[in-house]
This record gives structure tokens, C-alpha cells and sequence, in this order.
């Protein structure tokens, strides 16, 4: 028999309020039950970070999380970050840094991200590359990445004055 919960979460704004099963991931409802697609799978495991979203401000990953966890939480995911048709600085930034290839790990690096320069407005280079460690990236040797992040923190702090 499946086991099913009502859960009430927001999720990029939008309030959700539904049955689920409970060993449904955080990840799989995204994905497949509010067709939010920007959020990827990699690993299954927490290793990749491909699944990273916010979960009350946090970081967490999607894969690792059931969504019956998430009852009465604001989720934000990679589809929160451009407004309309804009990219936000940071995503901006790895289009002009060249920080993605095939942009499998983009969307779980721009949320890392996001939250990090939030708390952090003026990091150094080796921060940016301790904090992406646990998102792995196969394609671009990280450079664009972490020239992204720099980019889009100075960005953030000159709009901020
Ligand atoms: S899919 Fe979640 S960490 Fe890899
Ligand atoms: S851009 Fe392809 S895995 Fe990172």
C-alpha cells in the first residue's frame, strides 16, 4: 500500500498544497510534480551537488531530502533566480565568464553560490573554491566558475553602494 501525506510548501513564492508519498525525494517533486526541470540529478547520493536548492535559505541537496520534510517550507530553486526574461548578476556572470559547458552542474552551483555570496558579499578565491568542492563539474575545469563567482560578488557589492 502507498503511504501518502498532505504537505503544505512554498516553492519559489508559489504556495503547494498536496499529497505526496512520503518516500517521494525532494528532487523527484520537483522535477516531476511541479515540472520544475532546472533542478538536475546526478548522483542520487549527495556527492555531485547537481540537485542543490534552498530549503529556508539553506542549501540543501534535493536528492537527499524527502519532500514530506519540506511541509512548511520555502523552497527556492534555480528557476527563482532570473526575473522575467533577465538573468540575475550571477547568472549573468557565468554567461560572460564562461562558467558552464554543458550546464549539467550550473543550476546546483548557481544556488551553492547564491547562498554563499549572500553570507559572504566579499570573498576571496580560495573561499569561492572551498565552497564549490562539493559540487562537481566535469566540463570546466572550474576557472570559469570560480572567475564567475568574483565577477558576480563585485557586481553585487558595486549595485549594493
Ligand atoms: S544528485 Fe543530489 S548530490 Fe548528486
Ligand atoms: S558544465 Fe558540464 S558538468 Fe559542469
Amino acid at each position: 500500500m502507498t503511504d501518502t501525506r498532505t504537505i503544505r510548501v512554498h516553492v519559489n513564492g508559489k504556495a503547494f498544497r498536496g499529497e505526496v508519498e512520503t518516500r517521494l525525494t525532494l528532487v523527484d517533486f520537483l522535477r516531476h510534480e511541479l515540472q520544475l526541470t532546472g533542478t538536475h540529478v546526478g548522483c542520487e547520493h549527495g556527492v555531485c551537488g547537481a540537485c542543490t536548492v534552498l530549503v529556508d535559505g539553506a542549501s540543501a541537496r534535493a536528492c537527499l531530502m524527502l519532500a514530506v520534510q519540506c511541509d512548511g517550507a520555502e523552497v527556492s530553486t534555480v528557476e527563482s533566480l532570473a526575473s522575467g526574461a533577465g538573468l540575475n548578476a550571477l547568472q549573468q556572470a557565468f554567461r560572460d565568464c564562461h562558467g558552464l559547458q554543458c550546464g549539467f552542474c550550473t543550476p546546483g552551483m548557481l544556488m551553492t553560490l547564491t547562498e554563499f555570496l549572500r553570507d559572504n558579499p566579499d570573498p576571496g578565491e580560495a573561499q569561492v573554491r572551498d565552497v564549490l568542492s562539493g559540487n562537481l563539474c566535469r566540463c570546466t575545469g572550474y576557472q570559469g566558475i570560480v572567475d564567475a563567482a568574483l565577477a558576480a560578488a563585485k557586481r553585487m557589492r558595486e549595485v549594493r553602494l
